[in-house]
């Protein structure tokens, strides 16, 4: 299977100078956490990180030092996170019928999770991992924030990372949503956007992904934990 792990972000809303991925948690980058993941993952044997250029060099440092048994390919990032995966997906090989996407700030991600996802990519050509929502979720109006609908909790499912496509199908769902100018923050999206089917496979409450600094403080504490 292959992997795709969009890594170009900003890490604007971590509130500091430089990308979050790069940031340190219990002594590795956050990044190094989720190639480890990913390479303890059976069914991986291919994996393309889409980073910004001017990051590679730091990015393929960090790779090195983790002595990982594959080889890492760098696929450039684009503006969004959409634009991202477009790249990475012109940067798959030929071969690569079925592809997972995983951000990179998904960092706790369990290899076993990345393996149900890869098995089940052949059944279902488009899937998810999600968890149910535990909050009451609220529709509000944009300006006034007043609440419109409350949607019943138990049909709400929490989206996660790995998504898992089938390669020739996702590639159209990117091209339609350039011409459609359709702006998305997951894959499954688009998937949805041209009137496909995509499944929920089971995910993990502890594959949060590390957002704002209460997060990075929860994932420290989740690998110390896992590492005690
Ligand atoms: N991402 C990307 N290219 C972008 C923007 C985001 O590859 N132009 C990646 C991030 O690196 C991250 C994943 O998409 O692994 C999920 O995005 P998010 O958590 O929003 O990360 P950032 O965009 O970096 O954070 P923020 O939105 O707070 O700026
Ligand atoms: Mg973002």
């Amino acid at each position: 299977m292959h992997l795709l792990i969009p890594a170009a972000g900003s890490g604007k809303r971590m509130g500091g100078d430089r990308n979050k991925l790069l940031l340190s948690l219990r002594e590795k980058p956050l990044l190094a956490w989720t190639l480890l993941a990913a390479n303890a993952a059976q069914s991986i044997q291919w994996v393309g990180v889409i980073a910004q250029p001017d990051e590679w060099e730091e990015l393929k440092a960090i790779v090195s030092d983790l002595g990982l048994n594959r080889a890492v390919h760098f696929i450039p990032g684009g503006k969004t996170r959409q634009e991202s995966v477009h790249n990475g997906l012109n940067g798959l090989p030929d071969t690569a019928e079925q592809v997972l996407i995983h951000d990179g700030a998904r960092c706790l991600v369990s290899p076993a999770l990345i393996d149900r996802c890869a098995s089940a990519v052949h059944q279902y050509p488009g899937l998810i991992a999600a968890i149910p929502v535990k909050d009451t979720i609220k529709q509000v109006l944009p300006n006034t924030r007043q609440i419109q609908h409350t949607p019943d909790r138990q049909f709400l499912w929490a989206a996660q990372t790995p998504q898992g496509f089938d390669v020739t199908t996702l590639r159209k769902c990117h091209e339609e949503a350039r011409r459609q100018r359709w702006a998305v923050t997951d894959d499954a999206a688009l998937f949805e956007k041209c009137g496909l089917p995509v499944q929920i496979v089971e995910g993990e409450e502890t594959n949060l992904k590390v957002t704002t600094p209460v997060d990075l403080a929860i994932a420290d504490f989740i690998l110390q934990q896992r590492h005690a």
